[in-house]
């Protein structure tokens, strides 16, 4: 006989069979990413996970990008352009996700048009005009409670997903944060690895190469001492200049190794910038641009003076020699999540796609007189104080950041 059904029972069965289909999604979801690795399509699976889990529409996953202090839509469903385009950046405050990241949980907007988050702000025609009447954002966060992204999903009609939805939810959304973040460590994990490789070879190629170069120089001072020689007089000299040419970019590369010893000391960098000022300055007014000094009170931090000297010159450099039209470079120092950030601004071309991509790589250059290994170098001096390096370019120019740990904030 066939057993009596309530429709409470049919509504739990229901249940039942959709919880396990997405029980089945979240793990499919994190066997591909073991498997697969393809962070791109994963994301996607996320953002499609999250609408049917909510019962939703259309959804979206965005990363925090911690240079801008934003969160960047990076995977979507049933999204247009216009939606895409306003919501590519969302600040904190700005609509539900920017709420959500103002007040570190998730914010659920069941009608936005009764919202004073979205009332009276541009944010609510696009919404609209994207179908997007209820909205709900779940912050996700890394095991150590740093924010890596946002999780939304939105509706046609005003709705909220019930409790039980959002504990599913809430699944998904650890499982995607350590998703996220397992990817952000093995990105930079990947660049210390390139770093370190290129310093054991800097440390032994260079020292191949530099014990024949003395030799074949000792021979040429020689010879530029013997009356036989006086002919070749200026190739001599030629052949010694170039050669102390090739030393020096040996030297250089040579400050790549990994070994090399910093002598660490604390001080406050601006001092160190102050002593630069005059020759910077020359540099940029030489060729005919602005420059300008942001100093701000910053605590002392532990750093080679020496190392510190030659980071900030190769950057200035790099941003003097992008400016191909009358620019500003601009240094600054501040404060920032407890650490000391230096930032050197240029006003230049901004940094070549492909050499984005590789950059820290040596011997990738786009300038006719360049070797390419001032930013190698500025990489491998940032390793050594455990400073982290990174950049923001654009078509209106370049700045980079150089943020120092600093015990006395932490
Ligand atoms: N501020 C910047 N703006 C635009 N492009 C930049 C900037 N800094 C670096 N680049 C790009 O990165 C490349 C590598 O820079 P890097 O400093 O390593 O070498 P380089 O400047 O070419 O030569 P050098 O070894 O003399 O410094 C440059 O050739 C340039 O294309
Ligand atoms: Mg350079």
């Amino acid at each position: 006989m066939e057993p009596f059904i309530t429709k409470k029972c049919l509504t739990n069965k229901n249940r039942l069979e959709i919880e396990l289909s997405i029980m089945k999604r979240l793990h499919h979801i994190s066997t591909r990413f073991i498997c697969e690795n393809n962070f791109q399509d994963l994301l996607a699976e996320i953002v499609e996970a999250a609408v049917i889990i909510t019962n939703a529409n259309m959804g979206n996953i965005q990363i925090y990008d911690e240079r801008s202090s934003s969160l960047q839509i990076v995977a979507h469903s049933g999204f247009k352009k216009p939606f895409l385009d306003f919501f590519s950046t969302v600040h904190t405050g700005q609509a539900a996700c920017g709420a959500a990241m103002k007040l570190k949980e998730r914010v659920i907007i069941e009608d936005i048009t009764q919202s004073p988050i979205f009332i009276n702000t541009p944010s609510l025609d696009v919404m609209l005009d994207a179908g997007a009447w209820a909205v709900q954002s779940t912050p996700l966060y890394s095991r150590q409670g740093r924010l890596v992204g946002m999780l939304s999903t939105h509706y046609h009609t005003p709705s909220r997903p019930n409790d039980q939805d959002l504990q599913l939810l809430d699944v998904l959304a650890r499982q995607s944060a350590d998703i996220i973040e397992r990817v952000q460590i093995e990105t930079r994990i990947a660049h210390i690895d390139r770093l370190n490789l290129i310093g054991e070879m800097a440390a032994s190629l260079g020292h191949e190469v530099r014990n024949p170069m003395t030799t074949v120089r000792g021979y040429l001072q020689l010879f530029q001492k013997k009356d036989e020689f006086k002919a070749f007089k200026s190739q001599l000299d030629t052949m010694v200049e170039e050669l102390d040419r090739a030393n020096l970019i040996i030297s250089e590369f040579l400050s790549l190794a990994k070994n090399k010893v910093v002598e660490l000391k604390y001080d406050n960098l601006n001092n160190t910038i102050y002593t630069l000022y005059p020759l910077l300055q020359a540099e940029a007014f030489r060729l005919g641009h602005d420059f300008q000094m942001d100093l701000n009170e910053i605590p002392l931090i532990n750093y080679d003076d020496r190392e510190i000297r030659q980071l900030i010159h190769n950057l200035v450099r790099n941003g003097i020699e992008a400016m191909k039209t009358r620019g500003t470079l601009k240094i600054k120092t501040y404060i920032e999540d407890e650490k000391v950030v230096l930032s050197i601004q240029d006003t230049g071309t901004g940094i070549a796609k492909d050499i984005q991509e590789s950059i820290g790589i040596p011997f990738r250059t786009t300038k006719d007189n360049g070797i390419g290994i001032g930013l190698s170098v500025c990489y491998r001096i940032a390793q050594r104080h455990e400073a982290e390096l990174d950049f923001v370019t654009g078509s209106n120019g370049t700045k980079f950041f150089i943020r120092f740990k600093n015990k006395q904030l932490a």
